[in-house]
C-alpha cells in the first residue's frame, strides 16, 4: 500500500529517496514519485508503475537538494495515472504533499477551496492537503504551523510530509491513523511510513502518535499537537541490522521465506518453552496474568491469512483450554456492535501491525473494556503499541507480499497462548510438558516437510491452465484449505475456493469437473475417514483430487492423481506443516504462469486503508 520516504540533510537527496522507493516496493503500488526542494524551486517528478520507471525519468536531470520527500501510491480515489500520482502540488507550486490514508471529507472541502479559485490537477482526495496548507500559508505563518490548521479540518486518517520551496531544509510530517516515524542521525533525519525504508544507519527513531506534527530539519525536530501544545518525543533505539531482508541468492522473498519457516519457528519458540513446569513462557503476558486466568470468552480478530491464522487459534483455545473462542472478520468487529465485557479477551493478530482494520477493531474493543492482546510480527507497529499485552512473533522480516512464515509462526504463537490458557485451567503439568517437547520438534518437522518441493513442481502442470480451483479440509485443516485457496488466487490469479470438505456437498459440488482440480488436505487425524467420503463424492463426479497427507496412506494415493507428503505429527501442529505444500504449490504455479510472485497486481504488504 502507499508508502512514504522524505530526507533532510547534509546530502544530495534524489538518489537516496529513489533507493528508498525501492524499499517501499514489496509493499505494493501502482505509481511513484519524487518532489525535491531547493531554495525557491521545486522538482517534482511522478510516473506509472515501477519505481525504475521513475528512476530512469530523474536520472537526467542533476540535482543538489538536500531535501525531499517520495511516494509509492497504491490507487483508492482515481485511476493510477501520472495525474493522480504524489507528490500534489499546491496551485503556485511551492509546496508538495505526499500522503497515505484517505481524507474522508475531501469533496466538501475541494468544493470550498474551488470556490476560493485554487485549481485541482488530479482527481485524488489527497491533491486538498496541498491546497488546505497553501490556503493557511504566510509570510507569517510557518509551514509547520499552516499544516496544522489544515490537519485540523481533515477528516479521516493521514500519514503526511510536507515540503516548501520557501523553507526548504524543512519536512513537516503529520500522523492520524496511518503509520509514520522519523529516525534521527547527526546532521539529518529520515520521516518514513516503513521502517524498513530507512536509508540510513540511524539508530534513534520517533514514532509518531495520532494527532501529532513533526517539524524536522537536518539538526532538529519538533513535535506538537494539532492545537500547538509542544509534546517531548519519545526516542527510542532502532536496530535496522534486525529489520534488513535481503533477497541474496533466491528468485523471490517469497520462496525465501518459505524455507526460512525452520528458523523462524524456532526463533519464535526460543527462549519461551519450560519443560520442567510443563508452562511456556510469554513475557509479554506476564503483568496481565490475572486477566488471563479470569478470561470467560476469547474473540480473535484479523484479516487475510492472520485471520486464517486465528481459526486455527480458535481450535487450540477451545481443545486446550475449554474457553469459547470466536474469530471475527476485523473488518466486520468494527463496524458491529460486538458484545464484550471486562472478562472477555479480545487478541488482534497481525504480520504488519499496521492493518487499518484491525487497529480499528482493536481499538473498539479496549473502549467497550475488554483486554486486548496482540499477535504480531513488527515491533514498534501501531498493533505492538495499542494491545495491552501482546507475543511477537519473531518471524523477521516478511518481505513477499503473500504471507508465508509469518502465519506459521503466527500458529506457533497460538500453540503457546493456548496452552499456557490450558496450562492456567484444566491442563496437566504431565500433558504441558508432553505439548512443550511436541513443539520443540516443529522446527525439524518444517525442516523435513519442505522436501515435498519435488513432488509439488511435478503438480504444476496441472494448474497453470485453469480457472478455478476447490480446496478442502476438516478441523484443524480447515483453515488451511482457506490459506491454500487464497495463497493460489493471489499469486497466480486463479479463481480458488476453500471450504470445510462437508460443506461441499451443500452447494460447490455442482461445480465439480474434470476441469477443476480440487486439493484436498487430509492427514492422517480423527477425521481423516469423514474426508475420504469427501474425495469418493468427488470421484464420483469425476474431479480429480490432489491431495496433502501423510506417508504409507495407501486408500488417499490411490484416490488421488497425487499425494504429496508431510510428516507424522500431532494433530494440533498439522497446520503448521500442511500448509507448506500449498505455499509451494502457489508459488510455482504462479511463477509458471509468469506473474510477478512478490507483488501481485493489486495487492498491498500491509492494508492501512480501510
Ligand atoms: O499484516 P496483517 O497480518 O494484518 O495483514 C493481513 C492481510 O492483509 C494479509 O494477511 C493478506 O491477506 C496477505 N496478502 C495474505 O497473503
Amino acid at each position: 500500500m502507499c508508502g512514504i520516504i522524505g530526507y533532510t540533510g547534509s546530502l544530495p537527496c534524489r538518489d537516496l529517496l529513489i533507493e528508498g522507493l525501492r524499499r517501499l516496493e514489496y509493499r505494493g503500488y501502482d505509481s511513484a514519485g519524487i518532489a525535491l526542494a531547493e531554495q525557491d524551486h521545486l522538482t517534482v517528478v511522478r510516473r506509472v508503475g515501477k519505481v525504475q520507471v521513475l528512476a530512469d525519468a530523474v536520472a537526467s536531470a542533476p540535482s543538489c537538494a538536500r531535501t525531499g520527500i517520495a511516494h509509492t501510491r497504491w490507487a483508492t480515489h482515481g485511476q493510477p495515472t501520472e495525474a493522480n500520482a504524489h507528490p500534489h502540488l499546491d496551485c503556485s507550486g511551492t509546496i508538495a504533499v505526499v500522503h497515505n490514508g484517505i481524507v474522508e471529507n475531501h469533496a466538501a472541502l475541494r468544493r470550498v477551496l474551488e470556490a476560493n479559485g485554487h485549481r485541482f490537477r488530479s482527481e485524488t482526495d489527497s491533491e486538498v492537503l496541498a491546497h488546505l496548507v497553501e490556503h493557511f500559508y504566510g509570510d507569517e505563518v510557518p509551514l509547520e504551523q499552516a499544516v496544522a490548521q489544515a490537519l485540523r479540518e481533515v477528516e479521516g486518517t493521514y500519514g503526511l510530509a510536507v515540503i516548501s520551496s520557501r523553507e526548504a531544509e524543512k519536512i513537516v510530517a503529520g500522523r492520524r491513523g496511518s503509520p509514520l516515524l522519523v529516525t534521527l542521525g547527526t546532521h539529518e533525519a529520515v520521516v518514513t511510513s516503513d521502517v524498513h525504508a530507512v536509508l540510513r544507519p540511524h539508530q534513534r527513531v520517533v514514532y509518531l502518535r495520532d494527532g501529532e506534527v513533526a517539524t524536522i530539519t537536518p539538526t532538529t525536530l519538533q513535535v506538537r499537537e494539532l492545537d500547538g501544545t509542544e509534546i517531548t518525543p519519545a526516542v527510542q533505539e532502532l536496530n535496522l541490522e534486525a529489520l534488513r531482508a535481503e533477497k541474496g541468492d533466491w528468485p523471490h522473498f517469497m520462496l525465501k521465506e518459505i524455507h526460512e519457516q525452520p528458523q523462524a519457528i524456532a526463533n519464535t519458540l526460543r527462549g519461551r518453552l519450560d519443560l520442567e513446569d510443563g508452562m511456556p513462557h510469554l513475557g509479554g503476558l506476564r503483568d496481565v496474568e490475572r486477566e488471563l486466568r479470569r478470561a470467560r470468552r476469547i474473540v480473535l480478530v484479523a484479516c487475510g491469512t492472520s485471520w486464517h491464522a486465528a481459526l486455527v487459534g480458535k481450535y487450540l483455545i477451545e481443545e486446550f483450554a475449554g474457553i469459547p473462542a470466536d474469530v471475527d472478520y476485523a473488518s466486520e468487529f468494527r463496524y458491529r456492535n460486538p458484545v464484550l465485557d471486562e472478562r472477555t479477551l479480545v487478541v488482534a493478530i497481525s504480520q504488519s501491525g499496521e492493518t487499518a482494520d484491525t487497529i480499528a477493531a482493536l481499538r473498539e474493543a479496549r473502549r467497550k473494556g475488554a483486554l486486548v492482546i496482540g499477535i504480531c510480527n513488527v515491533a514498534g507497529s501501531t498493533i505492538a503499541r495499542e494491545t495491552d499485552a501482546g507475543i511477537f512473533t519473531h518471524a523477521g522480516p516478511e518481505i513477499g507480499v503473500a504471507s508465508t512464515k509469518a502465519f506459521t509462526c503466527q500458529l506457533t504463537v497460538l500453540t503457546l497462548f493456548a496452552l499456557l490458557l490450558g496450562r492456567q485451567r484444566r491442563l496437566s503439568q504431565s500433558l504441558g510438558k508432553r505439548i512443550l517437547r511436541e513443539l520443540q520438534s516443529l522446527p525439524e518437522l518444517v525442516e523435513e516437510t519442505l522436501s515435498v518441493v519435488a513432488g509439488v513442481q511435478e503438480l504444476v502442470p496441472e494448474f497453470t491452465g485453469v480457472n478455478n480451483c476447490l480446496y478442502l479440509g476438516r478441523g484443524y485443516n480447515y483453515p488451511v484449505a482457506l490459506e491454500g485457496a487464497l495463497k493460489l488466487k493471489e499469486l497466480s490469479y486463479i479463481h480458488a475456493e476453500g471450504y470445510p470438505a462437508a460443506e461441499m456437498k451443500h452447494g460447490p459440488i455442482a461445480l465439480i469437473d474434470e476441469n477443476m482440480p480440487v486439493v484436498v488436505v487430509a492427514p492422517r487425524d480423527e477425521i481423516r475417514e469423514k474426508i475420504l467420503s469427501n474425495v469418493q463424492e468427488i470421484r464420483a463426479r469425476r474431479g480429480r483430487v490432489f491431495a496433502v497427507g501423510n506417508a504409507a496412506d495407501d486408500e488417499l494415493a490411490a484416490q488421488s492423481e497425487q499425494l504429496l507428503v508431510v510428516p507424522e505429527a500431532p494433530h494440533y501442529l498439522m497446520p503448521v506443516l500442511t500448509v507448506i505444500p500449498l505455499q509451494l504449490l502457489a508459488y510455482y504455479v504462479a511463477v509458471a504462469r509468469g506473474k510477478d510472485v512478490d507483488q501481485p497486481r493489486n495487492l498491498a504488504k500491509s492494508v492501512t486503508v480501510e
